[in-house]
This record gives C-alpha cells, structure tokens and sequence, in this order.
C-alpha cells in the first residue's frame, strides 16, 4: 500500500490559480494594492478614497457592454480595490505613482451538542455563567452564508444588538433576528445569503448556535445541541458557494471590519503565501488592529509537514482533533473478527446479517479499483454484497459519494477502509447506505480476513452513540502540520480543537437528513475546529471585554491540555505522541483560558520590527500594517523575539540564542510565579530570573530565556519539544517550545 500524499478531502478549501494567462485581451478581476492616499494630498485634491482609487483606472470603459470596472473598494482591510482590467491595462498601472501590486484574483474552492462539554462548559455552571454565554459579543462568519430558519438562530434569551452594531441584513424576508444580527452576501449574481451548501450553518452554529434539545442525526448524538458561545450575536458573510472568488473575501473582511463585529472566524485558506501577499493575512491585521479578534483553519492538508495557511502571528491558527464520541458501526467478519468504525446513518431496524464480502481491488496492489469506481465495481459483482473499498483520496469524492456509487451498482453496504495516512481518524458520514470506515489497521485485517478464506463474509453492526473514548482528543490525521513555511520562528499551528465528527446545524434543503427543521450534521475539518475558537474567544472576551487579541490568543495557548482523557501525552492519527507541530500547545481548555493568571501581550505596532526582520521591503510592511514604514529606520527583531506565548528555535546553523519575554499579570494582585523549564533534546533552556513576583494587577514582568546548542548539528528534519511553564499558587502558565533542525 502507497501512501498517496494529496490533499485531504472532506472540508478543503483549495486555492486555484485562475487562468491568468489565457488571454492577455480578456478581463480579469484584479487586487490592487496602492499606497495610502496621503490625507494631505486628499483634501487638496478634494479627493475621497474611492476617486484616489479611480486615478489609477483606465479611462475607457471596460467593454462594448459597459461593464463597471471597479468591483469593491476597501475602506479598512488595505488601501486598495478589485476592478476589471486586462493585463496590458494592469501594466500601463504599474508607472502610476502610488501604485504598489496588482494580480489576478484567485478561486477558491470549498473544501469542503457535545462539544460544550467536552470543552468544559456547563449550563449555569462556570465559564458559561461568568461569560454570561458570550452575551453581547458578535461573532462574524465568512463561509457559505445561512439557513437563517433553523431553530439554532432563535433569538431566545438574546439582547438586541449591541448599540455600535452598524451592520446589515440583506435577506429578502424577515431572517435576521437578535441572534443573526447581520446577514450580507459578496457573490455577484447570487443575490441572498441563503446558504446552499451547509458549511456557513454548520460553522454559524458550532460557533454560537443557541440551545436546541434533541438534536440528532439519525437519531445518533442525540442530545441539546449549542455552540460554544450560545448567547453571542452573529454576523454572517456570504464569500462561498460551490467556489469563492478573493475579491468577495476582502470585501467581506472590509464590511465585518466596519460592522464592528469581535470576532472574526475563517474557515479557508490556502497555499502558505507571504504575509504582505496573502489577503487573508492582510485583512486579519488590520481587523486585529482594530482590536477583532482572528480565528483561522489551520488547513486540511496533514498529516505533511509545511502545509498549513493562515500562520501570520496576528491569526490564530487552529488545528483539528477528535472528541470523546464515536457513532459506533461494527464491521463483524465471518470469522467472529469485530472491528469498530463509524457511520452517522445507522440503519438499525433490519440487520443486515452475514453477506458475501468482495474487494474490486487485487489485494496487495493498489488504485484504482480499491476506490471502488463504477468499473471495477461493475467487473467485480457487487450485487446483494458487503463492498470493500479504500477511502478515496481523489479531490471532490466524499466517503459520501463513495457509498452513492456502490449503492447505484448494487451493492448491499460498504466497508471503507482508511489508507495508511488516515491512520485512526475515521469519520462518522451520513452515508446513503448501511457503511462503516474502519481504520487503516483494522483494514488490513480485513485484507488478511478475506486473502484466507475462499468465502469471505462480513455485517455491519450499528452501536449508536458511544461516548468515553479516552483517546480523545487525538490530532485527526487531515489537520495541516506546522512549521510554518513563512515565518519559522513562530510556533504554528498555535492550538487544536474538535473538529472530527461534529453536529452542528445543517438546512434541511441541503442533503436533507430528516423532514424536521432541526436538521443536524455531522462533518469534520479545520473548519469545523476554527469556530469551535472563534466561540472560545468571544466566551473570553466578554469576560475581559479589555483584552486585545493577543491577549486572548496567549490565554488560549498557554492553558491548553497537553494530556488526553487518559491523562496521557495528546496522540496523532497513528496513536503515536503528537508533534508539536501538528498539536500546537495542545488542545484547548475554555475554561482554563478564562483565567490565565498571566498574559503575553502584543501590541500592534509591535509587528514592525518583527515585520523587517522578515527582510520585507519597507513597501511590503506598510501594505501590511496600513501606514508608511521604513524599515532601515526600524530595530528589526528574528520572530522568536515577537513577545509570542510559544517558542519555535531553529537550530540550522544557529548560534546560541537569547530572548526576552514580558508577561501582564491578569491574576490575582499579590503573587509569585516560578518557572519550570523542560528542554528541548539538543537545546540546553535556561530561564532568568526564576521567580516573578507581582504585587499588582496589569504590572508586566520580564524574563530571558537562553537557548544555547550544546552539541551543534542533528539530522535536517529533527524536531524536538520542551515547554517554559510559570507556576503560582493558583496558576499554570505554559510556553511550549519546539526545536527544529530544517
Ligand atoms: C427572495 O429570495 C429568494 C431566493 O433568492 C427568491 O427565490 C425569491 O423570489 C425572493 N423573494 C422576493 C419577494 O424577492
Ligand atoms: C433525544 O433525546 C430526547 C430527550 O432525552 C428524547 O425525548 C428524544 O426522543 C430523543 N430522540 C431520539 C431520536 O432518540
Ligand atoms: C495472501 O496470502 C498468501 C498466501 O497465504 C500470502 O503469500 C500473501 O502475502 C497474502 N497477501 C496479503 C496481501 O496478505
Ligand atoms: C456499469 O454497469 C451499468 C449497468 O450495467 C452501466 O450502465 C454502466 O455504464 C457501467 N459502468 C461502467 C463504468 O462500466
Ligand atoms: C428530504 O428528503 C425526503 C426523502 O428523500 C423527501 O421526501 C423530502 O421532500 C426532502 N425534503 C426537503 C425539504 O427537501
Ligand atoms: C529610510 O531611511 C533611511 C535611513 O534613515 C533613509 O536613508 C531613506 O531615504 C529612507 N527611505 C525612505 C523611502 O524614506
Ligand atoms: C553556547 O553557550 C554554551 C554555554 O551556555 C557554551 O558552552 C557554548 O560554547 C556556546 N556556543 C556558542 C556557539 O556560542
Ligand atoms: C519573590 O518572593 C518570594 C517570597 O514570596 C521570595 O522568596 C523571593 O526572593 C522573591 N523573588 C524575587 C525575585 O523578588
Ligand atoms: C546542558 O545541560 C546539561 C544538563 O543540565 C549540562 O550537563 C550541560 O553541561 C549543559 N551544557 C551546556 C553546553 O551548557
């Protein structure tokens, strides 16, 4: 068996180079970047934003059919705008003064009840009491938009909308309420933001759906379902349908930043780029600036390393991790042989009793008959039959689709079996037919079942909703892998949270699972585990409404659980401890990261030096931070100086390295913290001084920490880990620390 090293499937959002170059006649929708308008030079030209943005478009209009060449002009997420143009207008651009980059917009793709207390929260107990549920704080969500009719957006028990909201509802019909506060859509020619894909509502309502009882699907994970803040607002923009277009995303970002929303969650991304080139990283640092907070997928492209997006240190990149739940669906062999998959549709009125097992594959070979294409499956017989087949790891075929194509040719139920980079992360789908996905082991086991008998037979046995499994969480094998490729010494991915079979809100036109209005779902991705934190951070922030987003972040980074329920180290897809890189600091604890005792805070302006450091122009640091830098006037600072909660050392051919921390006391007034250092293998850690001691709330202390390489080199690839954890008497404060060798 190869192990086929594409993307994951289930929740991807790919960035896909437009086809820029086809016609260099033929207009396009382009990014501009130009410089800030000087306010000077705009009042004497009595100039606004939009004709400062206008001089640097062709006179002649775009076409015969007069299409308008300026698509959106930001106000807030930079200085700059989408318009029409061909790519010769794009060059005669290029000498105009001000003017700063232009390129073609990219199309994106989508890729794709219990978790509150999973994560710690309890109906009038603890963090949701002090938090009063998020109450007051607004959530915005850039995906595929809403099913605003769905009993997760009631509007019990909700405030009407804070009085700086300024945002808009944009729906046809009376949709938006005191829970959906704001309702815009950004795709041309779409019209509404009526969610037809199930994304947005799934993500809309992991992050602040409000209490719903008896949520299911299919009867299983039957329970109330709610998100994690159940009483913030949300605002929702509409980027997604089938494809998003960057344009659309920016203008979204713009408008949330202007609407004056809190909370920013985004479930997409793409290839690693540049800070100063990546929108995503622009727009989140200018709404960081002022003061949202930026919850980001981590990506769907593990278990590789260097894969994941959105790693700019003013993001919070978020990785994804299987809960305490499975959806039990037992494949039993004809030789008593019972491996646990799962399954989200478990028929269980008609057992399906022995049936003959067939594999459309040569064992010992690979694709692409174990897939199960129609073809093979056509060749093989699958009439009446239990079918084998690999998971898919073609771009756009879901676990789903797989079981439509079996069913269509006959088959009875599937059996699906991971390939070796799944390793145990196995999804739980609202399959069309009886289906089970075993693991990659357990897979082979089947394999071996079925290579030793002339006959094979297999059922599948439904076991409904099983909670306890104290390997939870374990990272799921599809969450992107850190080191980040931009910026090494940043500690990426920064946390992990559910995102392995969640229920969550779903429209009932979409896929319908039942005929009811509360229709659930369950899915699985980075983009289900980002809104997981976006509604963490509103919990956090209604607390300590002060805090800036680095503040929360580092809260959230240095409460998190480094232990499984099983109080052992948090484990990968292949059960094995998991990296630092694929874990982050761990896996979130909400109601720890109300009370951190001590915070690593982050000033906006602080990027700058760390932004030269990165050997960015001073052009590129200004389209970033929104105002002129120069960066030869600037003391530039390596990224492991950024007053960061974690640490990434690079140990390639590096001296020994110190650095300096300063953290906020956020805890009680009077305490004395010491600090607790495990090193890395191949770094000596010492940490100076080794006791803090604060007299009063908000005083800041500092520390340096010293890396030095006792013995210099390792094997390129080497990553180790360690942590830098100050105690008091009250709390634990946890810097994890990774060291690498790339
Ligand atoms: C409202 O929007 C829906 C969906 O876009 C559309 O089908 C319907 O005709 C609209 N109704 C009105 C009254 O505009
Ligand atoms: C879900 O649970 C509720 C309350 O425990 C119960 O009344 C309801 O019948 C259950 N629904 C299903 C489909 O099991
Ligand atoms: C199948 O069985 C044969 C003979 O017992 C063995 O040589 C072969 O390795 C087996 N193949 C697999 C894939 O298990
Ligand atoms: C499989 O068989 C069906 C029905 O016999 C036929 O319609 C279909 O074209 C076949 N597909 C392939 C790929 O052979
Ligand atoms: C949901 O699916 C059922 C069965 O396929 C169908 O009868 C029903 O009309 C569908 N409901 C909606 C709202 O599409
Ligand atoms: C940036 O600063 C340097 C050093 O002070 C100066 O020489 C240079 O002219 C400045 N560049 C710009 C564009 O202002
Ligand atoms: C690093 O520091 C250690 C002592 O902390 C010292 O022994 C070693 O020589 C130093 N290495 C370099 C390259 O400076
Ligand atoms: C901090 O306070 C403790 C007693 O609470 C004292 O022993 C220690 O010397 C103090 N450390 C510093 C650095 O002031
Ligand atoms: C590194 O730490 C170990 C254990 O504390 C110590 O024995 C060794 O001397 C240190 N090496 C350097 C170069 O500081």
């Amino acid at each position: 068996m190869s192990i086929i090293p594409v993307l994951f499937l289930v929740c991807i959002l790919i960035w896909q180079l437009s086809s820029a170059n086809a016609n260099d006649f033929s207009l396009e929708t382009y990014i501009v970047h130009v410089d800030i308008p000087d306010s000077q030079l705009l009042s004497e030209q009595s100039q606004d934003l939009e004709s400062w943005y206008r001089s640097f478009l062709p006179t002649t209009p775009a076409s015969s059919t007069e299409t308008p060449r300026m698509i959106y002009s930001h106000r807030n997420v930079f200085s700059g705008f989408a318009a029409k143009l061909t790519s010769e207008e794009v060059k005669a651009m290029e000498g105009k003064k001000g003017f700063i980059s232009a390129r073609p917009q990219q199309v994106l793709q989508l890729h794709t009840t219990h978790t509150p207390n999973f994560l710690g929260l309890h109906q009038n107990a603890g963090l949701w009491k002090d938090s009063n549920y998020g109450k007051g704080i607004v959530i915005g969500i850039l995906d595929t938009g809403i099913f605003p009719d769905h009993p997760s957006f009631s509007d019990e028990g909700m405030p009407p909308p804070p009085a700086k909201w300024k945002g808009s509802c944009e729906f046809n019909f009376t949709a938006c309420n005191n829970k959906i506060i704001g309702a815009r859509q950004f795709q041309k020619g779409d019209g509404t933001p009526l969610d037809h894909e199930g994304h947005g509502t799934h993500a809309a309502s992991t992050a602040a759906g409000n209490f719903v009882r008896g949520a299911n699907v299919f009867g299983n994970a039957n329970g109330t379902a709610a998100g994690i803040a159940p009483l913030a607002h949300l605002a929702i923009y509409k980027v997604c349908s089938l494809e998003c277009s960057e344009s659309d995303i920016l203008a979204a970002m713009d408008a949330a930043i202007e609407d004056g929303v809190d909370v920013l969650s985004i479930s997409f991304g793409g290839h690693p780029r540049e800070f100063h080139d990546d929108d995503i990283s622009l727009g989140a640092f200018s709404a960081m600036q002022k003061g949202i907070f930026v919850s980001c997928s981590a990506g769907n492209s593990g278990p590789f390393s260097f894969t994941l997006s959105n790693d700019a240190p003013w993001i919070l990149t978020v990785g994804a991790s299987t809960i305490d739940r499975t959806l039990r669906a037992t494949a039993v062999l004809g030789s008593k042989i019972e491996l646990n998959g799962e399954s989200a549709y478990q028929p269980k009125a008609l057992p399906l009793g022995q049936l003959p097992l067939v594999y459309p594959g040569t064992i010992g070979s690979d694709f692409p008959d174990n897939y199960c294409d129609q073809e093979s499956l056509n060749r093989t017989g699958v009439k009446g039959k239990i079918v084998l087949c690999y998971v898919s790891n073609e771009i756009r075929t879901s676990k789903i689709d797989q079981g439509r194509v079996v069913k269509d040719a006959g088959g009875a139920a599937m059996i699906l079996m991971n390939i070796g980079r799944d390793g145990f992360t196995t999804s739980a789908d609202a399959h069309v037919i009886p289906a089970t996905n075993v693991n990659y082991e357990d897979g082979e086991k089947i394999l071996a079942y079925m290579n030793s008998t002339s006959a094979p037979t297999a059922t599948i046995v439904f076991k409904g909703t099983i909670i306890g499994d104290k390997t939870a969480p374990t990272v799921a094998a599809f969450s992107s892998r850190g080191p980040s490729s931009i910026s090494r010494g940043i500690l990426k991915p920064d946390i992990i949270g559910p995102g392995v079979n969640i229920l969550a809100a779903w429209p009932n036109y979409v896929e319908n699972k039942t005929n009811t209005r509360n229709t659930f779902n369950v899915i699985s991705g980075t983009s289900v585990s980002c809104p997981h934190l976006s509604g963490v951070a509103a919990l956090i922030k209604s607390v300590h409404p002060g805090w800036s987003p680095a503040a929360i972040k580092s809260a959230i980074i240095t409460t998190a659980d480094t232990v499984n329920l099983e109080n052992q180290p948090i484990q990968d897809e292949k059960h094995l401890p998991a990296d630092i890189f694929a874990a982050g600091a761990g896996h979130v604890n909400a109601v720890k990261a109300s009370d951190p005792g001590l915070i690593y805070d982050i000033e906006p302006q602080d990027y700058i030096p760390y932004l030269c450091g990165l050997r960015y122009t001073s052009r590129e640091v200004s389209k970033i931070v929104q105002r002129r830098v120069n960066c030869s006037e600037v003391s530039t600072i390596p990224a492991e100086r950024l007053n960061y909660p974690s640490f990434a050392v690079n140990r390639f051919g590096s001296s020994n390295q110190s650095y300096t921390r300063t953290v906020t006391n956020v805890g009680e007034a009077r305490s004395s913290y010491t600090v607790e250092v495990v090193s890395p293998q191949g770094l000596n850690t010492t940490v100076h001084p080794r006791t803090l001691n604060f007299s009063k709330v908000n005083q800041k202390l500092t520390y340096e920490v010293s890396f030095s390489l006792p013995a210099f080199g390792g094997d390129a690839g080497d990553a180790s880990q360690g942590y830098i954890l100050w105690k008091s008497a009250k709390n634990s404060v946890r810097s994890p620390v990774a060291a690498f060798y790339y």
